[in-house]
């Protein structure tokens, strides 16, 4: 079938793997689980794990399905349940396929020792350091250990892990916090593997970085810091979303453009349309003046997206024509800029790209 339709996403594999290289810098001493949940961000999980599988240690996702998606795929690395799992159910499958789980409360333990396991599993116990979503709270957290370390059929010594929820915040003092609170465990020394770093803590807070890190965010070439841009850690990006220019009109002053028409012609101009809309995941709520790269130069985004499209000032690309190149993000254009004209994080504007943008690998 011919899909003639422009809009694209072209995934980097060169500028991931450099991206592992950062990672290796800022914590040489740590194994890294890359975290690959959500469809590797939205960029492909099959794709990002067979391009790193020789760089990294392991993997993380959310779920069992997208951990069986990736042993389908062949990768035989550690991989990481960061949500454990949801029901017993799971737990046959879990052991079978050898992965590791999160354990985050009393419910799991249970079901974990009413199971018939047929080998021994490796378990990450989750400690609340004061992200309040998922983890034994602080004063659960021996008993908790005791009931796994029991369990004959979970590996010892069991593993340990936390998540910060401010590590891309350098004035806050909350992820000293839970650092310390993380250690107090380990200070009889206690024994198994830790993890603490996400991309902030492995770029911010080397203090953090333990046995494994978990960076996410940064893999994608995308800043883990709030006010610092990812050319600053030599991050590069590895999802570049592009399509065409399919129609230019000349539109007279006072007129007004698209839906709503919420943006009016200051003078005449000429207006070009780009196949992309928030059908393909581009930000319904990204505002007039988003930029936009036309031919390598930075326009604007003008009027309310559409679903299959929306429109460009052309005023400063007077020679612009139908089947000019547009980047929306990636290349030339920092997704961390188009996520605050859209008031969102670059997190969502990944994870939403839809299934209708054709993904083309760029080895
Ligand atoms: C438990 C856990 N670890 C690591 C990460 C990676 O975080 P980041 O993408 O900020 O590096 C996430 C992502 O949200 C997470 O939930």
């Amino acid at each position: 079938m011919i899909n003639g339709r422009p809009t694209q996403a072209i995934i980097n594999l060169a500028a991931l793997r450099h991206n592992v290289t950062r990672i290796k810098y800022y914590a040489p001493a740590s194994k890294i689980f890359a975290i690959i949940k959500a469809n590797g961000y939205g960029h492909g999980s099959v794709t990002v794990a067979q391009a790193i599988a020789d760089k990294v240690h392991g993997f993380g996702v959310a779920c069992l399905t997208e951990a069986l998606t990736l042993r389908q795929a062949g990768i035989n690395q550690r991989i990481l349940i960061l949500e454990g799992f949801f029901k017993p159910q799971e737990l046959s499958l879990i052991a079978e396929q050898e992965l590791d789980i999160a354990v985050h409360n009393f419910e799991q333990i249970a079901a974990l020792n009413s199971f018939r396991f047929a080998k021994p599993i490796s378990v990450w116990l989750k400690v609340d350091t004061g992200m309040h979503r998922l983890g034994f709270p602080l004063e659960q957290v021996e008993e908790a250990a005791r009931a796994l370390n029991r369990n004959p059929n979970i590996r010892k010594p069991i593993n340990w892990m936390t998540h910060f929820s401010d590590a891309d915040d350098l004035n806050s003092p909350k992820t000293t916090i839970q650092l310390q609170r993380f250690q107090y465990f380990f200070q009889q020394g206690g024994t198994g593997l830790k993890t603490l770093a996400n991309s902030a803590g492995i770029v911010a807070w080397p203090a953090s970085h333990a046995d494994y890190v978990r960076p996410g965010i940064m893999l994608y070439g995308v800043s883990p810091l709030l006010h610092k841009t990812a050319a600053e850690f030599e991050l590069k990006p590895v999802m570049t979303l592009c399509t065409e220019l399919i129609a230019i009109n000349k539109i007279k002053a006072g007129e007004a453009i698209g839906y709503g028409g919420t943006w009016t012609a200051p003078e005449d101009m000429r207006v070009g349309i780009a196949a992309i809309g928030y059908g393909d995941g581009y930000p319904v709520h990204a505002k007039s003046g988003t930029p936009v790269l036309l031919n390598g130069q930075r326009t604007q985004l003008i009027g309310r997206v559409s679903m299959d499209m929306l429109a460009i000032d052309l005023r400063t690309q007077p020679q612009a024509k139908i089947g000019d190149p547009v980047i929306l993000w990636g290349d030339g254009l920092p997704i961390e800029e188009i996520a605050v004209w859209a008031d969102t994080i670059p997190y969502e504007l990944f994870c939403r790209v839809s299934r209708r943008v054709e993904f083309r690998i760029k080895a």
